[in-house]
């Protein structure tokens, strides 16, 4: 006959070494599982006489019933300890600030939101965004453009130029987004209402002006087209741009070589202690020129003038991101200092759009 006692030693021990839930389970499959030690033992009764099982039949159940016992008490300190074991692991200070998520934490740069805000007020209008090239061909960015050679405008546009490339033509970084104009008439037709942002290029550098710097142009041309649509558009690009109900524009008679008559406008602002602030104010700041658009820059584009017109205007981006967003020096634009973008950037999740404000 088995030694009961010192099966309940054994038994016992073995719960009391398991040092995990399986090990444990492992032990009260050898004691009570069908064909456990103690299920054994008690499986024996039944051939016994009464006055045995009188005799044993307590002392097996009894032993049944302390592993049984050991075993779920095991069990809870087993999972005591694994959940303290857990919770020291998994600590977490919650009076630590929350990380931001790198999405949320990204900023987008001034000239990126205001692309996109510009974009939409004019997309509203019925404009497609149209796109050329940085480095340009001397003749798109002035011959095109009514620019004759040798003549001084060329000079004032401070261009940078490449060096010649094997067959002697020297392209520059073009000084304007006015080139596209010239790539868009001659690969549309008419009618044609068109956006051009881009970066454009001279060799120029102090508060307001930086050696590259952003324009975005606009071209209208069909039959009709005339210097007052031009008037209205720009006051409608103005006011949703700047979100006010009214704004200070002046219209003063200028030259480019590509427009007859042309314009520059400049819009109100006041330049207090450095500071560059809309909407107040009696200075001004040119934002933009413009006019109607020229006939040899028709006709060098395969146009009839007697048959279409139009008008055409170019805007410093920065300049109006400037304006609008209290940024008094133009430098920093382009310094990739991250405080800097931290301070003036703009959510990425935040897109602009007519409907939900350009500025939520
Ligand atoms: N391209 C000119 C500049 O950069 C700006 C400009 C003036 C663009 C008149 C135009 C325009 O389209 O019609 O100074």
């Amino acid at each position: 006959m088995t030694d009961l006692n010192q099966l309940e030693r054994d038994l016992l021990s073995q719960v009391d070494a398991a040092g995990d839930e399986a090990a444990l389970e492992t032990v009260r499959v050898s004691a009570l599982g069908k064909k456990g030690s103690v299920s054994e033992l008690l499986k024996t009764l039944g051939a016994m006489t009464p006055e045995e099982r009188k005799e044993h039949g307590p002392l097996i159940n009894g032993l049944r019933d302390k592993v049984q016992g050991a075993i779920v008490a095991k069990k809870e300190t087993l999972a005591e300890a694994a959940l303290e074991a857990r919770l020291a692991a998994e600590r977490i200070d919650v009076t630590l600030p929350v990380p931001e998520a790198p999405e949320i934490r990204g900023r987008v740069h001034p000239i990126s939101q205001v692309i996109e805000e510009l974009t939409a007020i004019f997309a509203d209008m019925g404009f497609s965004v149209a796109e050329g090239p940085d480095i340009e061909t001397d003749y798109l960015n002035f011959t095109a453009l009514n620019f004759p050679e040798g003549h001084p405008a060329r000079e004032m546009h401070d261009t940078f130029f490449l060096a010649p490339d094997e067959k002697g033509e020297r392209k520059v970084l073009r000084t304007h987004t006015s080139p596209v104009q010239i790539r868009t008439m001659t690969s549309q037709k008419p009618p044609i209402r068109v956006i051009i942002p881009g970066r454009t290029y001279r060799h120029d550098s102090d508060q307001t002006h930086t050696p590259m710097f952003h324009q975005v142009e606009g071209l209208v041309i069909d039959k009709q087209a005339n210097i007052a649509h031009m008037k209205w558009i720009l006051e409608e690009f103005c006011k949703a741009f700047f979100e006010v109900e009214q704004v200070k524009m002046r219209f003063r008679p200028s030259f480019f070589p590509f427009t007859e008559p042309s314009a520059e406008v400049d819009i109100q602002c006041s330049r207090k202690g450095g500071e560059i602030r809309f909407g107040e104010g009696t200075d001004w700041l040119e934002i933009l020129g413009c006019g109607m658009v020229h006939p040899n820059v028709l006709r060098n584009c395969g146009l009839d003038p007697d048959e279409y017109q139009g008008f055409a205007w170019g805007m410093g981006i920065d300049r109006i991101a400037m304006l609008k967003y209290g940024m008094p020096d133009l430098r920093p634009f382009f310094e990739a200092d991250v405080r800097w973008l931290n301070h003036y950037g703009f959510r990425p999740l935040d897109i602009p759009s007519l409907v939900s404000g350009l500025t939520s």
